[in-house]
């Protein structure tokens, strides 16, 4: 039973947007293979179906690795993706790839710890989207420092925020440093539930995403001189 739900998500029909190529496909592979996380195919398409109605032209990623998400993004939105990412290993073959991708054009990369990084050279710009997927201890930090880039109808997206799991159990088999992980990892959902700048959903696919959009408040909107009642 579970198995044919599985078969006939709606993931996995018609309305899929997600295309792999050659290339996104050696990724995949490259980063199985030496244990690299990036996200996974469910959590990929909830971001598409997500972008598809967002139509962003410019995004930021936090936490590159080999640059597998930034590419499939921009091949799949036309947007201009600025991502970063703090260890040199993945940052060179995240290089690599964007160089050999259809979109190198349209990604600039960083290598920096986005916890130290200097913003100015942002300054000036926004951006409709950022994807936030680097160091779980730091998500709320990454979130208030890049925030003042997002535009004003932007969307911000933290991944894994299921954390494989391990945010429903309290394993006490598991590392002191999973344990701590997964308690910040909650932290930050129930911060990002109650932000009041910002409506949140979360969903339960890939490895749990949350979709922040913000929350415009109407200070002092001139209605010129319609009252409410005239308005409904
Ligand atoms: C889950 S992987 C990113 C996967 C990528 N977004 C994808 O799906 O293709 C997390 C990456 O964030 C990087 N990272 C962790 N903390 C960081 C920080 N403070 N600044 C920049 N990068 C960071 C890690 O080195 C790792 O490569």
């Amino acid at each position: 039973m579970e198995q044919l739900y599985e078969q006939n998500t709606i993931l996995d029909t018609a309305f899929k947007i997600l295309k792999h190529d050659e290339l996104s496909l050696e990724m995949k592979a490259y980063a199985k293979e030496h244990n690299i996380p990036i996200i996974d195919d469910s959590g990929l398409e909830t971001v598409l179906q997500f972008l598809k109605l967002k139509k962003p032209k410019r995004i930021l990623e936090i936490g590159s690795a080999i640059g597998y998400w930034a590419t499939i993004i921009s091949r799949h939105t036309n947007a201009d993706v600025v991502t970063i990412e703090r260890e040199v290993g993945n940052f060179e073959k995240a290089c690599e790839y964007i160089a050999k991708s259809s979109v190198s054009d349209h990604i600039t990369i960083y290598r920096a710890d986005a916890l130290k990084f200097d913003v100015s050279s942002l300054e000036g710009q926004v951006f409709d989207v950022i994807f936030i997927d680097a160091a779980k201890s730091a998500y709320q930090r990454f979130f208030e420092k890049f925030e003042p880039f997002l535009a004003d109808d932007g969307l911000m997206i933290s991944d894994n925020l299921l954390f494989h799991g391990h945010i429903f159990i309290d394993r006490e088999d598991l590392s002191r440093n999973l344990r701590d992980l997964t308690r910040k990892i909650k932290t930050y959902s129930a911060w990002l539930a109650q932000h009041p700048n910002y409506e949140t959903i979360f969903l339960p696919l890939g490895d749990g995403i949350a979709f922040s959009y913000r929350v415009l408040h109407k200070v002092g909107i001139d209605n010129g001189g319609i009252d409410d009642e005239q308005k409904a």
